[in-house]
Protein backbone atom coordinates (compact mmCIF):
# COMPACT_ATOMS: atom_id res chain seq x y z
CA UNK A 1 0.00 0.00 0.00
CA UNK A 2 2.95 2.25 1.26
CA UNK A 3 5.13 1.45 -2.30
CA UNK A 4 7.41 -0.86 -0.08
CA UNK A 5 7.03 -4.57 -1.73
CA UNK A 6 8.79 -6.10 1.88
CA UNK A 7 6.13 -4.52 3.52
CA UNK A 8 4.23 -7.35 4.01
CA UNK A 9 6.98 -9.66 5.09
CA UNK A 10 8.67 -7.65 7.56
CA UNK A 11 5.52 -6.58 9.16
CA UNK A 12 5.06 -10.37 9.10
CA UNK A 13 8.41 -11.06 10.93
CA UNK A 14 7.42 -8.37 13.62
CA UNK A 15 3.96 -9.81 14.47
CA UNK A 16 5.12 -13.33 14.41
CA UNK A 17 8.17 -13.15 17.14
CA UNK A 18 7.00 -14.55 20.63
CA UNK A 19 9.18 -15.19 23.79
CA UNK A 20 10.18 -18.90 23.19
CA UNK A 21 11.21 -20.45 26.60
CA UNK A 22 10.97 -24.02 25.66
CA UNK A 23 14.18 -25.01 23.21
CA UNK A 24 14.70 -27.66 20.70
CA UNK A 25 17.17 -29.89 21.71
CA UNK A 26 19.98 -29.33 18.69
CA UNK A 27 22.49 -27.48 18.06
CA UNK A 28 23.22 -24.09 17.38
CA UNK A 29 24.85 -23.61 14.53
CA UNK A 30 27.59 -20.47 15.86
CA UNK A 31 27.03 -18.81 12.54
CA UNK A 32 23.17 -17.91 13.03
CA UNK A 33 24.46 -16.30 16.34
CA UNK A 34 27.05 -14.53 14.71
CA UNK A 35 24.73 -13.42 12.27
CA UNK A 36 22.50 -11.96 14.52
CA UNK A 37 24.94 -10.19 16.03
CA UNK A 38 26.34 -8.47 13.01
CA UNK A 39 22.53 -7.13 12.39
CA UNK A 40 22.64 -5.90 16.13
CA UNK A 41 25.50 -3.67 15.37
CA UNK A 42 23.41 -1.90 12.75
CA UNK A 43 20.86 -0.68 15.12
CA UNK A 44 20.95 2.88 16.28
CA UNK A 45 22.77 4.71 18.39
CA UNK A 46 22.87 8.58 19.80
CA UNK A 47 26.41 9.46 18.62
CA UNK A 48 27.09 6.13 16.38
CA UNK A 49 28.67 5.39 19.67
CA UNK A 50 26.98 1.64 19.55
CA UNK A 51 28.46 1.00 23.42
CA UNK A 52 27.34 -2.18 23.37
CA UNK A 53 29.08 -5.87 23.86
CA UNK A 54 27.90 -9.44 23.16
CA UNK A 55 28.82 -12.40 24.81
CA UNK A 56 28.28 -16.03 23.92
CA UNK A 57 27.98 -18.10 26.68
CA UNK A 58 27.81 -21.80 25.22
CA UNK A 59 29.41 -24.57 28.24
CA UNK A 60 25.96 -26.12 29.25
CA UNK A 61 27.61 -25.97 32.73
CA UNK A 62 27.45 -22.57 32.62
CA UNK A 63 24.02 -21.98 31.01
CA UNK A 64 22.69 -24.34 33.84
CA UNK A 65 24.53 -21.91 36.55
CA UNK A 66 22.54 -19.21 35.15
CA UNK A 67 18.98 -20.78 34.72
CA UNK A 68 19.35 -21.54 38.99
CA UNK A 69 20.63 -18.33 39.80
CA UNK A 70 18.68 -15.83 37.90
CA UNK A 71 14.77 -15.93 39.01
CA UNK A 72 12.96 -15.32 35.54
CA UNK A 73 15.29 -17.71 33.73
CA UNK A 74 14.36 -20.93 34.06
CA UNK A 75 14.65 -21.78 30.56
CA UNK A 76 17.72 -21.22 29.86
CA UNK A 77 18.04 -24.93 31.54
CA UNK A 78 17.04 -26.27 28.51
CA UNK A 79 18.82 -23.91 25.80
CA UNK A 80 22.07 -24.70 23.91
CA UNK A 81 23.33 -20.93 23.66
CA UNK A 82 22.83 -17.77 25.68
CA UNK A 83 24.09 -13.92 24.50
CA UNK A 84 25.01 -11.70 27.19
CA UNK A 85 24.41 -8.27 26.12
CA UNK A 86 26.26 -5.74 27.83
CA UNK A 87 25.96 -1.74 27.79
CA UNK A 88 29.19 0.45 27.93
CA UNK A 89 28.51 3.36 30.36
CA UNK A 90 31.65 4.45 29.52
CA UNK A 91 31.37 4.69 25.86
CA UNK A 92 27.91 6.68 25.80
CA UNK A 93 27.31 7.92 29.59
CA UNK A 94 23.33 9.45 28.55
CA UNK A 95 22.32 6.68 26.10
CA UNK A 96 23.82 3.13 27.11
CA UNK A 97 20.78 1.53 27.95
CA UNK A 98 18.73 2.75 24.99
CA UNK A 99 21.49 2.05 22.89
CA UNK A 100 21.91 -1.60 23.54
CA UNK A 101 18.35 -1.97 24.23
CA UNK A 102 18.06 -1.05 20.75
CA UNK A 103 21.12 -3.99 20.27
CA UNK A 104 19.24 -6.51 21.96
CA UNK A 105 15.78 -5.52 20.33
CA UNK A 106 17.64 -6.07 16.58
CA UNK A 107 19.45 -9.17 17.82
CA UNK A 108 16.38 -10.67 18.78
CA UNK A 109 14.47 -9.93 15.88
CA UNK A 110 17.36 -10.73 13.32
CA UNK A 111 17.25 -14.13 14.96
CA UNK A 112 13.90 -14.65 14.54
CA UNK A 113 13.75 -13.84 10.68
CA UNK A 114 16.62 -16.40 10.33
CA UNK A 115 14.91 -19.14 12.13
CA UNK A 116 16.11 -19.03 15.88
CA UNK A 117 13.76 -18.64 18.67
CA UNK A 118 14.90 -17.24 22.21
CA UNK A 119 13.90 -15.05 25.81
CA UNK A 120 14.98 -11.65 26.75
CA UNK A 121 15.82 -11.68 30.62
CA UNK A 122 17.44 -9.04 32.88
CA UNK A 123 19.88 -10.27 35.53
CA UNK A 124 19.66 -6.92 37.51
CA UNK A 125 16.37 -8.12 38.22
CA UNK A 126 17.68 -10.72 40.25
CA UNK A 127 17.66 -10.69 44.25
CA UNK A 128 21.46 -9.84 45.85
CA UNK A 129 21.68 -13.10 47.18
CA UNK A 130 21.26 -14.79 43.48
CA UNK A 131 23.50 -11.68 41.87
CA UNK A 132 26.19 -12.84 44.27
CA UNK A 133 25.41 -16.50 43.15
CA UNK A 134 26.00 -15.16 39.16
CA UNK A 135 29.17 -13.57 39.87
CA UNK A 136 30.65 -17.65 41.50
CA UNK A 137 29.27 -19.44 38.62
CA UNK A 138 30.73 -17.11 36.55
CA UNK A 139 34.13 -18.00 37.70
CA UNK A 140 37.21 -16.70 39.59
CA UNK A 141 37.76 -13.54 37.96
CA UNK A 142 33.56 -12.73 38.10
CA UNK A 143 31.18 -11.61 35.42
CA UNK A 144 32.04 -8.64 33.04
CA UNK A 145 31.51 -5.86 36.01
CA UNK A 146 31.67 -2.90 33.15
CA UNK A 147 30.18 -2.74 30.75
CA UNK A 148 26.91 -3.38 32.72
CA UNK A 149 24.90 -6.39 31.94
CA UNK A 150 22.06 -5.08 30.29
CA UNK A 151 20.07 -8.42 29.29
CA UNK A 152 20.69 -11.90 28.91
C1 LIG B 1 13.26 -6.54 29.23
C2 LIG B 1 12.51 -7.86 29.19
C3 LIG B 1 12.73 -8.78 30.18
C4 LIG B 1 12.07 -10.01 30.14
N1 LIG B 1 12.34 -10.92 31.10
C5 LIG B 1 11.78 -12.13 31.03
C6 LIG B 1 12.12 -13.15 31.97
O1 LIG B 1 12.98 -12.95 32.84
N2 LIG B 1 11.52 -14.35 31.88
C7 LIG B 1 10.59 -14.62 30.91
O2 LIG B 1 10.08 -15.74 30.88
N3 LIG B 1 10.23 -13.69 30.00
C8 LIG B 1 10.82 -12.46 30.02
N4 LIG B 1 10.52 -11.52 29.07
C9 LIG B 1 9.56 -11.83 27.99
C10 LIG B 1 8.18 -11.18 28.22
O3 LIG B 1 7.48 -11.87 29.22
C11 LIG B 1 7.43 -11.23 26.88
O4 LIG B 1 8.11 -10.41 25.97
C12 LIG B 1 5.99 -10.77 27.01
O5 LIG B 1 5.23 -11.66 27.83
C13 LIG B 1 5.28 -10.75 25.64
O6 LIG B 1 5.38 -12.00 24.99
P1 LIG B 1 6.08 -12.13 23.55
O7 LIG B 1 7.52 -11.67 23.68
O8 LIG B 1 5.99 -13.60 23.19
O9 LIG B 1 5.33 -11.26 22.61
C14 LIG B 1 11.15 -10.29 29.09
C15 LIG B 1 10.95 -9.33 28.10
C16 LIG B 1 11.63 -8.14 28.14
C17 LIG B 1 11.42 -7.12 27.01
Amino acid sequence: MWGCVLSDACIEALLKRRSVRVFKDAEVPLDMILKAIEVARYAPSAGNKQPWRFVIIREGEKLKDLAKILRYSRPLMNAKVAVMVLANKDESPTSYMVDASLAAMYFWLALHCIGGSALVSLPHFCSPASRSGFHRAWGRSGPPQRPHILSI
